[in-house]
């Protein structure tokens, strides 16, 4: 079991917006990478002669975020997380469990889904890179709201403990 801890370590903290970041780069710069791959298929794109500069952004920001996944999963496990807010609906606690533990996931198998779909040219891996892409859109939107349900309507200042070290 990962400890509980009274906050969140800084390194956890630049992490989680590191990866924020990439995957919003992800989300708006993907429609090169699909427009690319749509063209002249996934079996042969990696090794095409002109790979556009966004495709090639896209695949390294994938294997960026899959390294710092790896680092941002070891630390959940070495140095823990916060409890939620003792005074949390116990429903609304395990739906943020749940939502956690699926963007966990989510963040990794989506790197791991494409680099078998780019490097192994394997299109199966390909339809799962799309479905999971999806999933993380569905999940990173409900994640968004839940902070801000926390920070405007609770007003428990649940934001803080992913800006301030604690
Ligand atoms: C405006 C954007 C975002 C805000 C305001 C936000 C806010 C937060 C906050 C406040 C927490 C801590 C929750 C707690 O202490 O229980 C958290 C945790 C988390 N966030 Fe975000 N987040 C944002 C974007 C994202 C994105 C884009 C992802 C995925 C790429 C993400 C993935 C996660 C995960 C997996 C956790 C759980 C961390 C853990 O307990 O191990 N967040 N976020």
């Amino acid at each position: 079991m990962a400890p509980v801890t009274s906050g969140y370590t800084r390194i956890q903290i630049i992490l989680h917006w590191a990866i924020a970041l990439l995957i919003l780069f992800q989300f708006v710069g993907s429609e090169a990478i699909e427009g690319f791959v749509s063209d002249i298929g996934i079996t042969t794109a990696s090794s095409s002669e002109t790979i556009p500069l966004l495709v090639r952004a896209h695949v390294i920001a994938g294997l960026l975020t899959f390294a710092l996944m790896l680092a941002r999963v070891s630390m959940r496990f070495l140095k823990g997380a916060p409890a939620l807010p003792k005074d949390e609906d116990p429903k609304l606690k395990m739906a943020a469990h749940a939502t956690h533990g699926i963007l966990y996931l989510a963040l990794l198998l989506t790197p791991i889904s494409g680099a078998l779909a780019w490097f192994g040219q394997i299109e199966l891996a390909d339809t799962a890179h799309l479905v999971l892409k999806t999933v993380l859109i569905l999940f990173v939107g409900l994640h968004i709201a839940a902070a801000l349900y926390h920070q405007f309507v609770l007003k428990n200042g649940l934001i803080k403990r992913m800006m301030k070290a604690g």
